[in-house]
């Protein structure tokens, strides 16, 4: 299951005023953006995420600075850290997540594939490990 989760390359369009990078709805991410949120002025030490959802798909991208985020399926977990505006990490359905080690002025930007809907949270571990099950 995390292996499904991966860091994914946008690529980057460079000339002398700066650099694009640019997503789009279905081709380098492989799900439709229906949502879109983000993550900024994150006091140092703070932690988000602590949270998994039943069938969203997430799209990260460390905008500015960087962050750690861990990765748990209830069997392995892996930490990735995002500071690079031109690559994003793909969170499948059924992963716990952590988001921590934020520097300063960082922003993480987040494309859902589905609208907010609180039913879709699982935010207790017991009850995600209880749901592998
Ligand atoms: P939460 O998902 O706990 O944030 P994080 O994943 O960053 O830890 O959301 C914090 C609050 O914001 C919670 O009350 C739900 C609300 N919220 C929305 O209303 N819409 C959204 O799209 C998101 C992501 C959160």
């Amino acid at each position: 299951m995390i292996s499904k989760c991966e860091i994914i390359s946008l690529g980057k369009i460079s000339d002398l005023r700066g650099n694009l990078s640019f997503i789009e709805s279905n081709t380098k991410i492989n799900f439709n953006i229906k949502r879109i949120y983000y993550l900024y002025d994150v006091p140092a030490g703070a932690e988000r995420g602590g949270h998994a959802h039943k069938e969203l798909h997430q799209f990260i991208i460390a905008v500015s600075g960087s962050f750690d985020i861990k990765l748990y399926d209830g069997k392995s977990s892996v930490i990735y850290t995002l500071n690079k505006p031109y690559e994003g990490l793909y969170i499948c359905p059924m992963i716990w997540r952590e988001i921590y080690n934020f520097s300063s002025g960082s922003v993480c930007l987040v494309l859902a594939s589905h609208i907010y809907d609180e039913q879709d949270y699982i935010r207790s571990l017991p009850a995600f490990q209880n749901y592998q099950q």
